[in-house]
């Protein structure tokens, strides 16, 4: 039998970039190929997100295309993974009969089984609604084919019985397919992302991520340290530690728990941080300061260490020290502030006061931002226009804000009123679109003369770099695009959504492999600093394959709008 194609199509932040990447892995160890076209596939999975309307009006929009699709096509396997399938449940599969699975991002450690189950029932039925075949609805609601199969309801608030159960979704991190050459694209992978904690318990009053990823909880740090290590082993130099309050990480080593010779992720539990150190940081606790360490020390092949996103509050002075003297730590941190009103921000439940939020902003650049010796801090924020009850006034609080932190980029989004959020509930979302269209506009337009500002202060200056590859402008000249790679090689790519909204490139389109084109001497390269600006730079074209992945100087030469432009120095020597 031919192997089966999938194609997988991610939606939302770098955490469902993760979990798409551990699915990937765990379906190709299974037998399963992958596609770049949803209409070559035999498997059509969207890993979805919920933080926002708009995100999951894509989602139903190409479940429509597949649903046209399926007609023609009745053993066409079409699941929805992540928040999606979480918070609309069998709702969604009675509203969009073309799902077969559906699985939330706390059951994604049985998605290879559902899976395999769905595809071999379609095969041996053809199309056939026969019942009882596979019925394993969740939540004990009646589907409308009892071949549909719904896995959802065990994310929420999940670790309230962690600590006796054994966490599969550990093991799904645990089994991360770890090789040196990256499949889709015949070259090595050179950044991931490491997952240290999932969940969140802030609850902010209008974010979905507490009921569709449950409760936060810790991952053990041998566990991370040691993902780390088999990454650079591999290959990979830049690693992007993910969580949705990264910097909460702690786990307490005396509360562990082990079942089956396996250390379990732990329940956060209520440390209130602050500017002063954990009194059990060290044996019996690591906290994130010492997480950080610990990987900058016992991990030397990653050159960039970074993590995303910071919750403000709860930020020591010691996470900002390891950061300070740990060279190969970037000087980057993402913090949304959400607002610049302090009335909005209480209605948001974000715990902070303006005045803490740029105390720490003035805190983490008193100890990390030095410009002097080519490593200026840079600061990424989110902000949220048209919260319920925004008035002009506290919206022009959120203008000062802005203005005032300096942020390298910044999201700006307008409200979206989610389901099932204590904003939804109690909050009538008051604020006309026109407003939130115009203030959002308005945010844009600053920060866009902020982002360029900042960007015209780079010239000058010698910035380190690191190298994702040639260009996309140079592949256009080369006429090496990334379809033509995967042509040539034959090989498959997972359809992976560009930008997160913490602005990080999509890794694994940075880099490019390849076939050198001959009698080219210069090729334009890009790369990022460690504070996450965009840098281009000439070299030799035969140095692509060296310079990928690589961390070079670069002396900035010009600015754009978005970018910098500059010149390699020699000779070149890397921290
Ligand atoms: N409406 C608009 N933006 C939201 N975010 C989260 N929930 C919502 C919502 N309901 C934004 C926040 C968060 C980012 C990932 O998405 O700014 O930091
Ligand atoms: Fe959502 Fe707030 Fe948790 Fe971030 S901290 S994931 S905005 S609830």
């Amino acid at each position: 039998m031919s192997r089966r194609a999938v194609y997988l199509e991610t939606f939302g932040c770098q955490m469902n970039e993760l979990d798409s990447e551990l699915v990937a892995g765990a379906l190709a160890r299974l037998g399963y190929a992958f596609t770049d076209s949803p209409d070559a596939a035999d498997v059509v999975l969207y890993n979805t997100c919920s933080v926002r309307e708009h995100a999951e009006q894509k989602v139903w929009s190409r479940l429509g295309e597949m649903a046209v699709r399926k007609k023609l096509d009745p053993a066409l396997v079409v699941g929805v993974l992540g928040c999606m399938a979480e918070r609309d449940g069998v709702d969604l599969i009675r509203r969009m009969p073309v799902v077969d699975v559906m699985c939330g991002p706390g059951e994604l450690d049985k998605l290879p089984g559902l899976l395999d189950n769905a595809v071999r029932t379609k095969e041996s039925l053809a199309g056939d609604d026969a019942p009882g075949v596979h019925d394993e609805p969740g939540a004990g609601s009646p589907l409308r084919s009892a071949r549909q199969v719904a896995l959802q309801g065990s994310a929420s608030r999940r670790s309230a019985t962690l600590a006796a159960a054994e966490d599969n979704l550990e093991l799904l991190d645990l089994s991360r397919s770890i090789s040196p050459i990256d499949s889709s694209e015949g070259v090595s992978k050179r950044s991931a992302y490491v997952r240290i904690t999932r969940g969140c318990n802030k609850f902010c009053t209008y974010c979905v991520v507490p009921f569709t990823r449950g409760a936060e909880v810790h991952r053990p740090p041998d566990h991370i340290v040691e993902e780390c290590r088999r990454l650079a082993d591999s290959g990979v130099v830049e690693v992007t530690l993910l969580g949705q309050t990264v910097n909460h990480y702690r786990f307490e080593h005396g509360a562990a728990v082990t079942v089956g010779g396996l250390t379990q992720p732990q329940k956060g539990r209520s440390y209130k941080g602050g500017h002063d150190r954990d009194p059990f940081a060290g044996e019996r606790v690591t906290t994130f300061a010492d997480l950080l360490a610990r990987i900058h020390e016992e991990v030397p092949g990653i050159q960039r260490l970074r993590f995303v996103t910071s919750y403000p509050r709860d930020f020591g002075d010691d996470v900002l020290e390891v950061m300070r003297d740990h060279p190969r730590i970037c000087r980057y941190v993402h913090v949304p502030a959400q607002s610049g009103s302090d009335r909005v921000l209480a209605k948001m439940n974000r715990g902070y006061t303006i005045g803490e939020y740029e105390e720490f902003l003035a805190r983490a650049r008193a100890h990390l931002d030095q410009p002097e010796i080519g490593r200026p801090l840079m600061v990424s924020g989110d902000i949220i226009v048209g919260f319920p009850t925004e008035t002009d006034e506290d919206y022009e609080a959120t203008v000062g804000l802005l203005r005032r932190a300096r942020y390298k980029n910044c999201f700006i989004f307008k409200y979206s009123p989610r389901p099932g959020t204590v904003a939804f509930d109690r909050i009538a979302d008051d604020v006309p679109e026109a407003v939130k269209r115009r203030r959002n506009n308005e945010l844009l337009a600053i920060q866009s003369e902020i982002s360029d500002s900042i960007a015209r202060e780079q010239v000058g200056r010698e910035v380190e770099v690191f190298v994702e590859g040639v260009s996309k402008a140079q592949q256009k000249r080369e006429g090496l695009t990334h379809g033509d790679i995967r042509k040539a090689g034959g090989a498959i790519t997972l359809t992976i959504g560009g930008r997160d909204p913490a602005g990080n490139m999509d890794p694994g389109h940075g880099a490019v492999a390849a076939a050198e084109p001959e009698g080219d001497t210069t090729a334009q390269f890009s790369g990022r600093t460690e504070g996450d600006l965009i840098v281009f730079f000439d070299g030799p074209s035969s140095a692509r394959g060296s310079l990928t992945g690589k961390t070079v100087r670069v002396r900035v030469d010009r600015a754009d709008r978005l970018s910098l432009h500059g010149s390699l120095v020699e000779p070149q020597g890397s921290r």
